[in-house]
């Protein structure tokens, strides 16, 4: 078979293990693979490159995606979206994978619906896939939070001041809820959760008269104040980075107790660098998963992380409702107050 494959959405740790298990896996079954440039935006204009076990051989640790990505949604327009499945029979691929999140996921389940034989793979730092019990990126991108917090906690002691560290991931706050959990903060902010102000500011003053000094973990996608001219992106999403919810905590924290307060955004410093070895060990799995749902010819379907197995679940189950933080990790989180 000749097997396309692409990486669309946001570019996370985990994608070139998930792209290099695929083409390993493809070889088993005497299959062709060709990457498919910047995500649908190659497939719209047949931008393609030869993918062979000399282009993956030596990707496993790196992050980022060889084959670029972009957040280009083809069904935006009609035309777009015949123009995609003409270019299929163009580049003359039997089968496409699709490496992405929701919105990636999202076109791949309308094309299968369409009759294409697409398979997708799950990938994003957010966790906020459904389906799926975690998704590569997550775990490098919490680590490097973590990483973020223990320098910033020491500069918070060493001055006796109160750190605000924002944190990525969308409107779910499983980044914000691990990097909270994981770094001992005195306080975190989900979405999930509205902000409760006299809760945070007695919390983080019980915290800082304890220990003379406070950390906070705030999640991008929390509402500070409403709406400020947001700008969307092709599948209409906020770029929330640009809101600033961590310097407006920081302000409102040292204006409410007089204690010099700082706030650090690590944004995109989250999403590079090399996988860790969860995301290695999972983009590789999803990826040879992928190519045997092709050859069993399970298409609309995603290859899912369930306990500790990859299992093919319908695209349908996975796409359109995000997995937010539950009840139960907000708890938790409550006990971890002190
Ligand atoms: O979805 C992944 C993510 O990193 C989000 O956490 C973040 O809000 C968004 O992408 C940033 O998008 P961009 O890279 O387009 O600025």
């Amino acid at each position: 078979m000749r097997i396309g494959i692409l990486t669309g959405g946001g570019d996370c740790p985990g994608l070139n293990p998930a792209i290099r298990g695929a083409v390993f896996r493809a070889l088993d079954h005497g299959d062709q693979c060709v990457g498919i440039i910047q995500g649908w935006q190659g497939l719209l204009t047949c931008e393609t490159e030869p993918l062979d076990l000399k282009s993956v051989d030596e990707i496993i640790d790196r992050g980022g995606t060889i084959l670029g990505t972009s957040r280009t949604n083809p069904f935006k327009d009609a035309a777009l979206v015949q123009q995609c499945i003409n270019n299929i029979g163009v580049i003359g691929l039997d089968a496409l994978i699709a490496i992405g999140g929701d919105d990636t996921l999202g076109v791949a389940a309308r094309f299968a619906a369409l009759g294409v034989n697409v398979v997708g793979v799950p990938k994003t730092m957010d966790n906020d896939l459904s389906g799926t019990d975690f998704t590569f990126g997550f775990d490098t991108a919490v680590n490097i939070a973590l990483d973020a917090s223990r320098r910033l906690k020491d500069t918070a002691l060493s001055h006796r001041r109160i750190i605000v560290l924002e944190v990525m991931g969308r409107h779910a706050g499983w980044v914000a809820l691990y990097t909270g959990i994981g770094s001992g903060a005195d306080y975190t902010l989900i979405p999930e959760v509205p902000v409760d102000w006299d809760a945070m500011i007695a919390q983080v003053m019980t915290a800082y008269r304890r220990k003379k000094y406070a950390f906070v973990v705030v999640s991008e996608g929390i509402t500070v104040t409403e709406n400020k001219n947001e700008k969307l992106d092709d599948f209409g999403h906020m770029l929330l980075q640009n809101r600033g919810v961590g310097p407006e905590v920081a302000h409102v924290i040292e204006e409410k107790t007089g204690i010099s307060t700082r706030s650090a955004t690590i944004g995109h410093i989250q999403r590079g660098g090399s996988p860790t070895l969860f995301d290695r060990i999972l983009g590789t799995r999803v990826g040879v998963k992928a190519i045997d749902m092709i050859h069993a010819g399970e298409f609309g379907k995603m290859a899912a992380l369930q306990g500790t197995d990859i299992v093919a679940i319908p695209l349908a189950e996975a796409v359109g409702k995000l997995r937010t933080v539950p009840r139960e990790w907000i708890a938790l989180l409550e006990v971890l107050s002190k």
